[in-house]
């Protein structure tokens, strides 16, 4: 049996993430985001309407507690975590006094570089691993979108030890460095697939819970709660529900509950 040692990444001293003029300009078909179930940026479409709900009550519960690093998990997998990151990102960024920058830091899978329609070399990984030293040629700017975006492409990586290591502190550091105005959304990894989403939460400023109708158990959200505290939970957000008459989309925000606080 072969074991792959690992390598730390050298150190970087001087590191921001790129503003918005400082990124690759794209420009999406809105027909390329629906087909991925990205509707959040459209308010004509009725499907936009608990997104725009959503965001509304993220933002003012954000403001309030001065908090603009933002998380999202669950407890499982396929409860909705990146559809909800990207149609609230995108939902987000149609307002005009707020910018978003969406992150994936579902390392090991991620999928938000596939529902934008973008390709690259390197993602947040390559920052992590020490491959690239900036996020230059890995972010996006969405200019009809008004939304940046830093990927990453899903591989077979030690996420743990990447996580841990001094470039995902300065990445966490030039976040909170970004200009007030600017909102960050990091998807996560399930809370009970690794320790990812534990170590990362604890350097954010709160956590949305993505809870799936019908799959996610009360023991799981307690359990998975208690495995993310002492971080603050901004709310959690019923996925696949379909009862409300406004939810035409199967997403409605859930707020109001501050757990962990
Ligand atoms: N409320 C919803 N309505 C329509 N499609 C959804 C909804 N929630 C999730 N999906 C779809 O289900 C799949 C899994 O969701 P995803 O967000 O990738 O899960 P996770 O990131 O939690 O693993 C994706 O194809 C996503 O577009
Ligand atoms: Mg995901």
């Amino acid at each position: 049996m072969s074991v792959e040692s690992y390598r730390m990444p050298g150190s970087v001293s001087s590191f921001s993430i790129p503003s918005s003029e400082q990124l690759p300009a794209v420009e999406i078909e809105p027909a390329a985001l629906e087909a991925f179930d990205i509707v959040g940026f459209n308010s004509r479409d009725i499907r936009s309407r608990p997104f725009n709900l959503l965001r509304t009550q993220v933002l003012k519960a954000m403001r309030e507690k001065k908090w603009r690093l933002l998380g999202v998990t669950s407890a499982t997998p396929e409860a909705g975590k990146s559809f909800l990151c990207a149609n609230l990102a995108v939902a987000m960024a149609q307002l005009p006094d707020v910018r978003v920058c969406l992150f994936d830091l579902d390392l090991r899978r991620g999928s938000l570089a596939e529902k934008f329609a973008i390709t690259g070399d390197h993602g947040l990984t390559q920052f992590l691993d020490g491959t690239i030293d900036d996020l230059h040629n890995v972010g996006r700017y969405f200019s009809n979108l008004h939304l940046s975006l830093f990927p990453c492409y899903s591989s077979r990586i030690n996420s743990a030890e990447l996580l841990a290591g001094d470039r995902f502190t300065k990445l966490v550091e030039a976040m909170r460095a970004l200009p007030d105005d600017v909102i960050v959304i990091c998807d996560l990894p399930p809370t009970f697939a690794n320790d990812d989403a534990m170590t990362i939460i604890q350097q954010l400023d709160a956590y949305m819970f993505v809870i799936e109708e019908g799959m996610t158990t009360k023991t799981e959200l307690r359990d998975a709660m208690s495995l993310l505290s002492p971080a603050p939970c901004l709310g959690t957000v019923l996925n696949r529900y379909s009862a409300s008459p406004l939810d035409a989309y199967g997403a409605y925000g859930k707020y109001g509950h501050y757990y962990g606080q």
